[in-house]
Order: structure tokens, then C-alpha cells, then sequence
């Protein structure tokens, strides 16, 4: 064998474990944050010098530039994307150029970050949009939606599953724009071809329905 082959041999050899530690990472993150205490205030420490340039200051996020609220966010929801953002298997340059400084790329601070944002107080109002499809949005929500993301599309810790109601119009749109890939392995077909029927309309209708649910806003907290 020809030392160039042996070479890329040893190249093709070493991208198979990077990639095989990549995909380990984010669980591993993950198990290693639950495992520790959390310090709510030192999550708003690293809030307050990392996030508020996107998400604002009170973390209620900015629905025409689809930056998530993340204001009472499920907590575990939370730890997992950072976890996710922090092994790259989620994509956004935004999200992981965020979380690369030392003191946030650990998982002492996605727990206490996770911590923090959970317990903020949430947004008086999401971003909606134009209310013309939402009694179709509802009908789509209730037969696809509501079993897992819940009444008023609070989510739960367990799976975790985010909470999406009140969450801003625009970015919930462009997250359904990868629907089967958020939801791989986790949605019956039924589910995956209902919302593939959906016309543009309807998708609007579906957002729109969900960013006036309340599990988000502080009309939810009231309850
Ligand atoms: C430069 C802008 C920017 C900064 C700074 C930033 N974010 Fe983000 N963040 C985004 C964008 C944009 C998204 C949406 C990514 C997408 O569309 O998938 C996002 C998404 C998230 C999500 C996922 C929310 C969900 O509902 O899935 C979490 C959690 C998050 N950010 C936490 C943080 C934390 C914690 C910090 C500070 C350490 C931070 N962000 C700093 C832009 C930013
Ligand atoms: C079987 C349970 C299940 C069903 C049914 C389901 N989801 Fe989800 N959904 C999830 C889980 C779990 C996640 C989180 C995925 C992750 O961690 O990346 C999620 C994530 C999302 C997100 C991303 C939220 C964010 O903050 O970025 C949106 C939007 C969403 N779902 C909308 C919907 C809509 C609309 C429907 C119905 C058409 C639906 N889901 C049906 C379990 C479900």
C-alpha cells in the first residue's frame, strides 16, 4: 500500500471518530449539566454579559428577526439546545459563536443559564400574524400538535418538549420550515403528512394560532 493511501486511510479513520464524538457530545453535555446543581443567579450573570445584544435584556427574544423568546422556556428544553448549539448538531453560526466563551461552554453554565431563563418572568405579548387562518391553525394544532406540546402549547420536562405557545410567529414559522427533521423519530406519519399537506396559508395559520396560546406570556403565568 502506497503511503498515500495509507494516508487516507488514517484521514478517513480519524474523521469517523470526530464525527462519532460529535454526535456523543451533546447527551453527554447534557447528563453531565443535569448532574449538577444549578445557580439561577449565576445563570443571569452570563445572561446579562452573553445574550441580551439577540434576546434582550429580558430575555422576551424578537419576533421580526425570529430570535425566540426564552422567558419561561422549559428548562431541560433550554439545557438541551445548549448542549446541541455546543456540539454543533444544531446548526445557527449565531448560536454557537454565542456559546464558544469559556465561561459559557461548560455545563455548570447551560444549568444555571437553563436555571435562569426557566424561572424569568415571561413577555407581556409574542409577536402574531395576520389572525386570517387561525381557525384552521387551531383545527391543525389540535389534531397534530396538542398531544404532546399540551393545552395552551406549554411542552413538558420530560421528552423535553418546548413550550411553544406565545412563542414569536416568525420564528416558530421558520422552525416549521424543518418540521420532520425537528421532529425525526418522535411524530406518527399521520402527523408528518398533515403538516406536509399544509398550503403556506395554513402554515401561517398554524403559527399564528400557536404565538396567541399563552404558555409563554405572562398572561400564562397569571393561571
Ligand atoms: C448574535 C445573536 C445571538 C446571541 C448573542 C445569542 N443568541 Fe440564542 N439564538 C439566536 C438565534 C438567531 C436563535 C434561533 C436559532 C434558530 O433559528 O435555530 C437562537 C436560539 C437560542 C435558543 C433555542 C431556543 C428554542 O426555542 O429552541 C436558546 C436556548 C438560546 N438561543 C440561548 C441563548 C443564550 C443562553 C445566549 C447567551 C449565552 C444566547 N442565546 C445568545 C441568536 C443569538
Ligand atoms: C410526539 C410529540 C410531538 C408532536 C406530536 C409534535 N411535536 Fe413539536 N416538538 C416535539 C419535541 C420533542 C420537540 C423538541 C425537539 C428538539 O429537542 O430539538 C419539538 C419541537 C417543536 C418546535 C420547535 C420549538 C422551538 O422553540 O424552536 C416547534 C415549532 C414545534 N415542535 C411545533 C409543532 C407543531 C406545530 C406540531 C403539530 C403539527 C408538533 N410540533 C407536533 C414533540 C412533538
Amino acid at each position: 500500500m502506497s503511503c498515500r493511501s495509507i494516508g487516507i486511510l488514517l484521514l478517513i479513520a480519524l474523521c469517523a471518530e470526530c464525527a462519532h464524538a460529535q454526535t456523543a457530545r451533546a447527551p453527554e453535555l447534557l447528563a453531565q449539566a443535569r448532574a449538577l446543581a444549578a445557580d439561577a443567579e449565576h445563570g443571569k450573570i452570563l445572561y446579562l454579559k452573553h445574550c441580551t445584544g439577540c434576546h434582550g435584556h429580558q430575555a422576551w427574544g424578537d419576533g421580526p428577526k425570529q430570535i425566540p423568546a426564552l422567558a419561561g422556556q422549559r428548562e431541560f428544553y433550554v439545557l438541551r439546545q445548549l448542549a446541541r448549539f455546543a456540539a454543533r448538531e444544531r446548526d445557527s453560526s449565531l448560536m454557537q459563536e454565542s456559546i464558544h466563551p469559556a465561561d459559557v461552554n461548560r455545563p455548570q453554565a447551560f444549568r444555571d443559564l437553563a436555571a435562569y431563563l426557566s424561572r424569568a418572568s415571561r413577555s407581556p405579548r409574542s409577536d402574531h400574524g395576520d389572525g386570517r387562518a387561525l381557525g384552521m391553525g387551531e383545527r391543525t394544532y389540535r389534531r397534530g400538535c396538542i398531544a404532546c406540546h399540551e393545552q395552551s402549547a406549554e411542552g413538558s420536562d420530560g421528552a423535553p418538549i418546548p413550550a411553544i405557545g406565545g412563542q414569536h410567529y416568525y420564528y416558530v414559522l421558520h422552525r416549521l420550515q424543518s418540521f420532520p427533521t425537528l421532529h425525526e423519530g418522535r411524530v406518527e406519519k399521520d402527523v408528518l403528512r398533515l403538516v406536509a399537506a399544509l398550503s403556506p396559508d395554513e402554515q401561517q395559520g398554524l403559527a399564528d394560532y400557536t404565538s396567541r396560546l399563552t404558555a409563554l406570556t405572562a398572561a400564562g403565568a397569571a393561571h
